[in-house]
């Protein structure tokens, strides 16, 4: 599909970019099941780094099958071109030199390794937001489990399609045990630690 087609190299770098911002970017991939707390976690640590200052933009899973990922479904090819989409625009934002915070179930971990080929190793950091199907199940902040159990939802995570958790995460966040403000603590630790915040 790549014929006559040819790159254009930007007279800006992503080294001019990072000075600018005075931080490095990159890509910090939330994985988890419905409910686990993704996107809670997500926006808390947008708002931290906003007040850190440091660029950053959340890419979430309802608000981008809203428009980007509209014509998508849940079957797995679907979700595997969701995935191929987001990784590819998450690299985008790295390349302009935001961190990029994603936040979508991603259930299998060829669509999350695939997601790290796009992104590139050194950039991307897979945060598992773990927590038990029963605890996720028991807060079903927008009834999704109980539809899914009831057999209004076809194909849901955790009930009808598979989870694959993450096998080597560069972080695990048990939503179950932390609260929102620890778990941003904890990705900002890892964060300094690894681009050098300021
Ligand atoms: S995926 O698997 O990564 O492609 O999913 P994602 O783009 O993150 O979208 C998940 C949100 O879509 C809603 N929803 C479903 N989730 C899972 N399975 C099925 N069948 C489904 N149908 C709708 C649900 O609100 C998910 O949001 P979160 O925030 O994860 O609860």
């Amino acid at each position: 599909m790549e014929t006559n087609i040819t790159r254009h190299p930007s007279h800006i770098t992503r080294d001019h970019r990072h000075r600018l911002n005075m931080h490095h970017s990159c890509v910090l991939w939330l994985t988890g099941l419905s409910g686990s707390g993704k996107s809670t976690l997500a926006y808390a640590l947008e708002k931290a780094l906003y007040h850190a200052s440091c660029r950053s933009y959340v890419l979430d899973g309802d608000n981008i099958r809203h428009g980007l990922n509209q014509d998508l479904g849940f079957h797995p090819e679907d979700r595997k071109e969701n995935i191929r989409r987001i990784a590819e625009v998450a690299k985008l934002f790295a390349d302009a030199g935001m961190i990029a915070v994603t936040a979508f179930i991603s259930p299998y971990r060829a669509d999350r390794e695939m997601a790290r080929s796009i992104v590139g190793e050194g950039d991307f950091i897979e945060i598992y937001v773990k927590c038990s199907l029963s605890e996720c199940e028991r807060r079903d902040p927008k009834g999704l489990y109980q539809k899914a159990r009831a057999g209004e939802i076809t194909q849901f995570t955790g009930i009808s399609a598979p989870y694959e958790p993450p096998e080597r995460p560069e972080l695990v966040i048990e939503s179950d045990r932390y609260s929102v403000s620890e778990s941003v603590d904890l990705i900002l630790n890892l964060l300094s630690s690894r681009t050098k915040l300021s």
